[in-house]
């Protein structure tokens, strides 16, 4: 699955979403809920300032006793009393908002986190054909922004949302008991108001996904420049990558900018509409006092809560967008959780039985894209500690062939099997405990010389571990070093040699001791000198198991068993080194000639 063109088509299925995101929610509920309680207050006491205008203009400044309930109160009580109950209240709120700040960063953190955990869980067990057809850069976005957005944005907004909307309540509350006339104006313009913001969701969805391709863009610019320095410095390929990330950021520029242009007139509309309301106000709130069915106090009461309405009114809007963001960015997110690995292990597994016999292609075929096969009807069979050579044109099909065996890929036709057993009949674990692979570049994890062979085999004592130093040629570099096996390497493993990566590679694969063992063009990197050291501790690892190589070291070939020529796709040669090189005009003779002879003639 290509992420990069895939947009969520769930985005505007609220029920669904929620109910996929709720498993995530649903341990940390109880908090989540006491803080969306606490928002409650936290809104409603917005309205307390404008409240306690009313008598505070009708009494203090009319110099007027107060009748509560039957007690009189004097005005200068009041006028003394009031502020501090003000400052008493906005101390309250801000407790309060504190409590809830809490609690939402708190939970809407841990979700987060075990959305995230749960989607790399997922990442880690991805096919190879995810990872060569998905940029770094998007998987970022994909895996780490989204799940951000998606799981945090939910109770943050919730949360959000709950003040301005009781907030706005509580202003409303207010109004009406200054003026229900005034109020029924000023809440219909509110309502004409909002409209907008119901108009724009589709926009929003769209440059949400553009922006999660750029953004991905952007990251594979800057993993590229880190990753390839060496190669953009010896090419001068600088300008290349600046033109790269500035083309990129360029785009984010014009997504972002269009939202705006088409977005950005929301606010300002909505202030227009609503000053429209205030004016309309001031107009007939005038007439209401000049009449004497309204005080002063009522009126002041009323204006000033219109005021301070705008600010939750205007959140809501905002949170209302940002909640159809954080629905884009969960509909991203299931559809990763939804997705299914195309290499799927069966049903019913079968144990995997040391091999006894051999291995088998039986009619394999195999596409990576569709209608272009790579390997067309191959047949072969090896046979348990036999060596077996692959060569061939380049392209044709040599690593794909052995891709096949520990199931990077599945074969589009045909079988592969173990002793007649096809292997999609073993566990995943088990097929590939069973095999070993040294690539022509291996990757080194950050950590020590240790941890990188170690990894390997979790059961693997102290012993095993100098025994594979010592057969991986291994031992004299690690005396070398001033922490012997427990140098840490650079993030890439920079800090070896090409031919010293290669024998911890190959370290590696010794620890792991499995009956099969894979070499593609595992020295091939390396030179004359390198080559022949990592050659012996090659020699060591494949001592008695069954071995695929793909090589171009004429010794190496000779030394198989057998070889197989796959020329584009096709095996059309299999035999050994003297059966092979008497077929008149054959491939192997042919770059036996071509290529190897120059090699012998130089070695
Ligand atoms: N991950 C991939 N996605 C698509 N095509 C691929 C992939 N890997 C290899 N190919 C194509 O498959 C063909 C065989 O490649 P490969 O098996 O690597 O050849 P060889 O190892 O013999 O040089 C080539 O044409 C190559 O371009
Ligand atoms: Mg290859």
């Amino acid at each position: 699955m290509k992420l990069k063109n895939t947009e969520a088509l769930t985005s505007f299925e609220y029920g669904w979403l929620l109910k996929r995101i709720f498993p995530y929610i649903k341990p940390f509920l109880g908090r989540v809920i006491l803080g969306f309680i606490i928002a409650i207050p936290v809104g409603l006491l917005d309205g307390v300032v404008s409240f306690a205008l009313k008598p505070y203009m009708d009494y203090v400044v009319g110099k007027q006793n107060l009748n509560l309930f039957g007690f009189e109160i004097s005005y200068s009580i009041l006028a003394i009393s009031m502020p501090f109950a003000i400052i008493g209240f906005a101390a309250f709120q801000g407790l309060l908002r504190y409590l809830n700040s809490y609690l939402t960063d708190w939970t809407s953190l841990k979700i987060t986190n075990a959305v995230k955990i749960d989607l790399f869980s997922k990442l880690i067990y991805m096919d190879t054909s995810f990872f060569d057809e998905n940029s770094s850069g998007i998987i970022l976005s994909r895996y780490l922004s989204d799940p951000d957005t998606a799981s945090r944005g939910i109770v943050e907004q919730i949360k959000t949302f709950i003040i301005s909307l009781f907030g706005a309540m509580s202003l409303i509350v207010v109004m009406l008991y200054s003026s229900w006339r005034l109020a029924v104006v000023g809440v219909g313009v509110l309502t004409v108001a909002f409209l907008p913001v119901f108009l724009i969701r589709k926009k929003i969805k769209s440059v949400s996904n553009q922006n999660t391709v750029i953004t991905g863009d952007i990251t594979t610019t800057m993993n590229e420049t880190y990753s390839g320095n060496k190669v953009v410095t010896a090419y001068n390929l600088q300008k290349r990558q600046l033109d790269n990330f500035i083309e990129a950021i360029n785009k984010s520029f014009n997504v972002s900018i269009s939202l705006t242009k088409r977005v950005g007139w929301m606010s300002p509309l909505m202030y227009l509409i609503a000053s429209f309301g205030i004016a309309f106000v001031l107009f007939y709130g005038t007439k209401l006092i000049y009449s004497g069915s309204m005080t002063a106090g009522s009126f002041a009461s009323f204006v000033t809560s219109l005021l301070l309405l705008y600010k939750p009114v205007k959140t809501l809007g905002n949170t209302l967008t940002g909640i159809q963001n954080i629905f884009v960015a969960m509909g991203r997110v299931f559809e990763l959780f939804d997705y299914k690995p195309i290499i799927k292990e069966a049903e019913n597994t079968v144990a995997i039985q040391p091999l006894k016999h051999s291995i088998t292609f039986e009619n394999v075929s195999f596409e990576y894209v569709e209608n272009q096969p790579v390997l067309k009807n191959i047949n072969l069979t090896v046979n348990k500690s036999e060596t077996i050579a692959i060569v061939g044109n380049s392209g044709g099909g040599k690593s794909t062939l052995v891709n096949l065996l520990p199931r990077f890929y599945d074969v589009n036709e045909g079988a592969i099997k173990f002793d007649n057993i096809d292997i999609r009949n073993f566990k995943l674990k088990d097929l590939r405990n069973n095999i070993s692979f040294v690539f022509q570049d291996n990757f080194l994890f950050t950590g020590t010389i240790k941890e990188n062979i170690m990894i390997a085999n979790p059961s693997a004592t102290e012993d095993d571990f100098q025994t594979v130093l010592k057969y991986s040629h291994l031992e004299e570099l690690i005396n070398s070093l001033k922490d012997g096996a427990d140098t840490v390497l650079g993030e890439r493993g920079l800090t070896l040699s090409g031919g010293q990566r290669q024998r911890v590679a190959i370290a590696r694969a010794m620890i792991k001791n499995t009956p099969i063992i894979i070499l593609d063009e595992a020295t091939s990197a390396l030179d004359n000198e390198s080559e022949a050291i990592v050659q012996k501790a090659l020699d060591n690892l494949i001592m008695n198991k069954t071995v695929f190589v793909i090589a171009h070291r004429l010794s190496t070939i000779k030394n198989a068993d057998r070889i197989a020529v796959i020329n584009n796709g096709e095996l059309v040669e299999l035999g050994t080194h003297d059966d092979l090189i008497k077929i008149h005009n054959g491939h192997y003779k042919h770059l036996y000639e071509m290529q190897f002879n120059n090699q012998e003639a130089g070695v």
